[in-house]
């Protein structure tokens, strides 16, 4: 697709066609790659109805990821999961939902009038991270909910932790519902023996991968992969088509065909060097007094995320990230109360590895022991439904401070960001552990997003009262 793209930008015809900048790279500074930049013209494809180059490139995803189809996505994993998640089920349904989704299953869920049921992920002590979905509760849950549809669970998290895919989709497909992961954070797996499997091999139904997140594709590249009698393709696409842009973008989709092409020819050499990058870098870290890197190396955990534990010292994860961006120039992809997270892929360099374990000896050097992480989140309730997010769209509501809104039913999202689990989902009653819950992340300057008005200096949050 890039020599087919670079061939026709290169050639003499003349675009009376979008995009608007028509390549005109002199009226332009010329550092974005406008010279480049086409979407659907003759010759080209149609993305919502592949049959010429872009289906080339899908197929190459389908050999790579092993899957029936493959859909490329230029609207990030956000549009796989809106799409997903509505093709997979009818409006007014019942899901089994993890709690720790990302807001895009929130806002399908929403959007398609679902009644969800939450199941929690289970708890690390020691890390104080939410970590896997238990089938047993998947089958529980489905024991007693005999109407649920669709199971859409996140796996790796965040933080990458893995779920036993296998068994939750037996689970599921017993009682013959899909399962659909939501596995951004894994478009690396299954590619080495090094990395978890991908879950559509051990089950999945359907999955979405980040591919921008863990490998080298532009920003907002993801793809969605089927393998599944019990999905109906002819929908999907159908959903697709609803949530992503008709005018997709060449740039991002040539960079989506150069990632394959990489992979196909060079997966071996470049996760085998990736991976002796991290063992060294583990190594390295492994006598650290204060500062504690996670590690469990086996096919329930991605150890390309670097998960640097604060808990036992007397700064918080938000105040490392501050030390390693200001004194060793080192920006990390999150920070949270006691942790903080570097992201890695196979286009690290061995330096870069090397300045962060330099960076994370010296700075264990000045810091002391200290129970520092005073945020338990264990036993964090899910607060009582009273509406589905969908019933509660047309009320308005007033906006009141955090200690006014007790007992009201809240109409906005509250997370903690980077993704986490929400704090409240439209339609659930703020109860006292819900704003203790949200001062005790504010107190620890944990970035909160509500989804009506920006957190300032207080709380606001629009609720209304039964
Ligand atoms: C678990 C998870 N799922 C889905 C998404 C959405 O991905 P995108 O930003 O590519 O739309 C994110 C984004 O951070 C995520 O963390």
């Amino acid at each position: 697709m890039f020599n087919k793209l670079k061939n026709y930008t290169n050639g003499s015809v003349y675009p009376f066609h979008m995009p608007g900048h028509k390549r005109n790279s002199e009226l332009l500074d010329g550092s974005l790659p406008y010279s480049l930049d086409i979407t659907e013209v003759n010759g080209f494809d149609y993305l919502h109805d592949a049959k010429g180059i872009i289906s080339e490139v899908q197929h190459k995803a389908e050999k790579l990821y092993n899957c029936d189809n493959s859909f490329m996505l230029v609207n990030g994993s956000t549009c796989g999961i809106l799409a997903g998640i509505r093709a997979i089920t009818s409006y007014g349904d019942k899901i089994l939902v993890a709690r720790n989704c990302h807001k895009s299953v929130y806002n399908a869920i929403e959007l398609n009038g679902l009644t969800p049921i939450y199941i929690l992920p289970e708890y690390d002590n020691e890390f104080n991270i939410y970590t896997v979905i238990n089938p047993r509760d998947v089958e529980k849950a489905l024991i007693q909910n005999k109407d649920i549809k669709a199971v859409v669970i996140t796996s790796p998290t965040y933080e990458g932790f893995v779920s036993e895919i296998k068994e939750i989709a037996s689970v599921s497909h017993k009682f013959n519902v899909p399962l659909f992961v939501d596995e951004a954070h894994g478009a690396h797996f299954g590619l080495s023996k090094y990395f978890p499997q991908e879950s559509i091999s051990l089950g999945a139904d359907i999955a979405v991968l980040g591919l921008h997140k863990t490998l080298p594709a532009l920003t907002q590249c993801a793809l969605l992969n089927v393998k599944s009698k019990l999905i109906n393709i002819c929908e999907l696409k159908e959903q697709l088509s609803v949530f992503e842009t008709s005018s997709p973008s060449y740039i991002l989709m040539s960079s989506m065909d150069k990632c394959f092409d990489l992979l196909l020819k060079e997966k071996n050499k470049l996760f085998e060097n990736y991976y002796n990058n991290l063992i060294k870098f583990y190594n390295d870290v492994k006598n650290l007094k204060h500062l504690k890197v996670f590690l469990k190396k086996d096919e329930f955990f991605d150890f390309g995320k670097i998960i640097i534990s604060t808990s036992n010292t007397d700064i918080s994860g938000t105040e490392l990230s501050e030390i390693l961006r200001k004194k060793y120039n080192i920006e990390l992809e999150m920070a949270y109360d006691c942790y903080c997270i570097a992201m890695t892929s196979i286009c690290d360099k061995e330096i870069g590895f090397k300045m962060l374990s330099d960076a994370l000896i010296k700075t264990d050097e000045g810091l002391t022991s200290s129970k520092n992480c005073a945020i338990s989140k264990k036993d964090l309730i899910i607060p009582e439904k009273k509406y589905t997010s969908s019933q509660t769209r047309n009320i308005k509501g007033e906006t009141v401070s955090l200690d006014d809104s007790r007992g009201r039913i809240s109409l906005e999202y509250i997370f903690a960001y980077p993704p986490g689990i929400p704090l409240i989902v439209p339609g659930e009653i703020i109860s006292d552990e819900v704003i203790n819950e949200i001062k005790s992340l504010k107190k620890f300057h944990i970035d909160l997003k509500t989804s009506k008005i920006p957190v300032n200096e207080g709380i606001y949050v629009t609720s209304f009262l039964l």
